[in-house]
């Protein structure tokens, strides 16, 4: 892909977040006022436990350039111990993506606490800068999905 092609590409992020610590850490983004690209499509989950592999598949499966899932760090989830759970599903996952071809920065698990606003909107930036540098995903795409 050239670089023209880049500077047009506007990737499709889908950003789980768990209630407690990263949404929070994103409205605090927003009310601070720091940007982050809106291309950050942010769906909130109870815990980042429940965001099932499913869900990552068929995001890319939907058209999806990258995924993140933020949850609250190590030790302070909401839920005791959901975060250690999604850590090992998500390191198993992503290593699956990256043998059937998705490249590893495509996707992140994040650590944000509710007080981490800058931490967020630094995170959902490098992120996107990341994908931008890896172009559109197509590995998973479902044709049918296309407009
Ligand atoms: Fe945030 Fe579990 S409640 S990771």
């Amino acid at each position: 892909m050239s670089i023209e092609n880049n500077e047009e590409f506007r990737p499709k992020i889908v950003a789980f977040c768990c209630n407690w610590c990263s949404y929070a850490g994103a409205d605090l983004a927003g009310s601070s006022r720091l940007a982050y690209p809106a291309d950050v499509k942010i769906i909130r989950v109870p815990c980042s436990c429940r965001v099932n592999p499913m869900f990552i598949l068929r995001a890319f499966e939907k058209g999806a350039d990258g995924v993140i899932l933020c949850g609250c760090h190590p030790g302070d989830c909401h839920y005791t111990t959901g975060n250690f759970y999604a850590r090992r599903r998500m390191t198993l996952l992503f290593s699956m993506l990256d043998y059937i071809g998705v490249e590893n920065g495509r996707t992140r698990v994040e650590w944000v606490s509710a007080a981490e606003g800058v931490k967020f909107s630094t995170t959902m930036n490098e992120f996107v800068e990341k994908i931008r540098s890896l172009g559109k995903n197509v590995r998973l795409e479902d044709l049918r999905c296309r407009s």
